[in-house]
């Protein structure tokens, strides 16, 4: 199979869209992260990475914690628009009309509108270079209850969405399924 090198950059994807919120100076804002991910599973723990400059990251820094909101499809243009403005300009919770919510952890706002939403305690910080990443706890989830399926998260329900950005930068829905996890790969050995 020929292959084209074409250089070490940051392509690794599809990579969700979430809204990571945290107070800042007091007052909620949110902006855009794609460059998420569990990291542990026992405690849970999640990370984000956030360039220096981020009004986001300060409010992380001021309080220790943060949320990560999980947007549906309904809610793409508010998520967009969240990864545009910076909070340092404008309430983006006013211009998105989010309605916010407070759950386990004092201080980290959480999007209604959003059909997941996850609490994190701020455990590490790790400077990177162009980015600081922020390892966080989940100390709690609240689903929206009419996205659950048997009492667990449903996707299908959810609808969240994937950034794509090669070749065309644009936000994608799910597919659909197309096998069976940790069971399919059985079929490889007959
Ligand atoms: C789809 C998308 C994904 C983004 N992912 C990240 C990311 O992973 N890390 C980051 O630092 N900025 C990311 N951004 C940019 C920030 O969301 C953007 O700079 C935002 O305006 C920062 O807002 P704030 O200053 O209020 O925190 C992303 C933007 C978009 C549109």
């Amino acid at each position: 199979m020929p292959k084209v090198a074409i250089g070490a950059r940051t392509l690794l994807y599809p990579l969700p869209a979430f809204l990571v919120g945290a107070n800042v100076d007091g007052k909620p804002n949110f902006s855009t992260y794609a460059w998420c991910g569990i990291v542990n599973s026992s405690p849970p723990m999640l990370s984000v990475a956030f360039q220096h400059h981020r009004h986001t990251l300060k409010g992380v820094k001021q309080n220790g914690t943060f949320s990560v909101n999980i947007p549906s499809i309904e809610l793409v243009e508010e998520t967009d628009y969240c990864g545009i403005v910076s909070g340092r300009e404008t309430d983006k919770v006013a211009d998105c009309k989010f309605s916010i919510f407070y759950g386990k952890l004092a201080n980290t706002p959480l999007i209604s509108e959003c059909p997941v939403n996850i609490e994190c305690r701020a455990l590490h910080i790790l400077n990177l270079g162009s980015h600081e990443m922020v390892v966080g706890q989940i100390e709690e989830i609240h689903a929206t209850d009419s996205c659950l399926t048997n009492g667990e998260p449903d996707v299908a329900k959810i609808q969240p969405f994937l950034w794509v950005m090669l070749p065309t930068n644009q936000y994608w829905t799910f597919g659909k399924p197309i096998g069976q996890a940790f069971s399919i790969g059985r079929k490889v050995k007959g």
